[in-house]
């Protein structure tokens, strides 16, 4: 029996590099990888491709909770992590558009929206060796998680690495309209009333400017093991 945290939380803004850092420790681990931003995103979409007004918080919160969103390995070589299906169509490209992204933090702060994929996400943490990503895991959906890590960096770096992956997808976007959206994101995930971005008590903080992707998995690995030798 591994004496690893069952559970280990990662938390933070925007593009602060989680979701490369819970791949890479979920790999090394042998533990399943979650992304819950992908289910925010797929919601979005999904009301996007409808026609529904993303102010229409009843129809988005009823999308939110009749649609099945399954995240499997990837099928495609085509940079793709996974693959993200929602009513057993592939939307895996689709939900990283920048309309979704000018679009998600609006759907996320909706409280029907939030429940219905919450208890979908709690379903998948209770079964154990997962490391699971968002905004309000360590807070809201996983309390109780073993290890929590909350992955920070300037907005400016960040908007420098979103760029990076837009230009390697063959995006035409500016470095400024990425800064700007990822400020107004910024500004709704942690004002938001219900499950607001913001670091658990108990949480470890990581501000990764100035860290490679090495140097933050490395200290997050450190922390993982040193739960052995914590008392039980
Ligand atoms: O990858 P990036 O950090 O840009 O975003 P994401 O993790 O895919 O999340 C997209 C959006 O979903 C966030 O801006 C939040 O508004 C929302 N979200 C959330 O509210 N709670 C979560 N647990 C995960 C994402």
């Amino acid at each position: 029996m591994s004496d690893l945290p069952r559970t280990i939380a990662i938390d933070g803004p925007a593009a602060s590099g989680k979701s490369t850092l819970a791949k890479r420790l979920a790999e090394e681990l042998d533990y399943l990888y979650f992304d819950t931003g992908v289910m925010y995103r797929a919601v979005t979409w999904i009301a996007l491709s409808q026609g529904i007004s993303m102010d229409e918080e009843e129809l988005i919160t009823q999308v939110s909770q009749k649609v099945r969103i399954d995240v499997q390995p990837p099928s495609k070589d085509d940079g793709r992590g996974y693959d993200v299906f929602a009513d057993g169509d592939d939307i895996t490209w689709e939900i990283r558009r920048p309309e979704v992204e000018a679009n998600v933090s609006v759907v996320s702060a909706y409280a029907g929206v939030r429940e219905a994929l919450t208890l979908q996400q709690r379903r998948i943490g209770m079964r154990g060796q997962v490391v699971m990503v968002g905004r309000d895991i360590g807070t809201v959906v996983l309390p109780d998680a073993e290890l929590k890590i909350y992955l920070d960096a300037s907005v400016e770096e960040r908007a420098r690495r979103r760029y990076e992956e837009s230009m390697a997808r063959g995006e035409s976007i500016t470095l400024e309209s990425i800064l700007e959206a990822l400020r107004k994101r910024d500004q709704i995930d942690s004002t938001r009333d219900v499950a607001p971005l913001c670091a658990a008590e108990d949480a470890v903080i990581i501000d990764s400017d100035g860290l490679s992707i090495e140097g933050v998995l490395e200290k997050s690995i450190a922390l993982a093991r040193a739960k052995r030798h914590l008392p039980e």
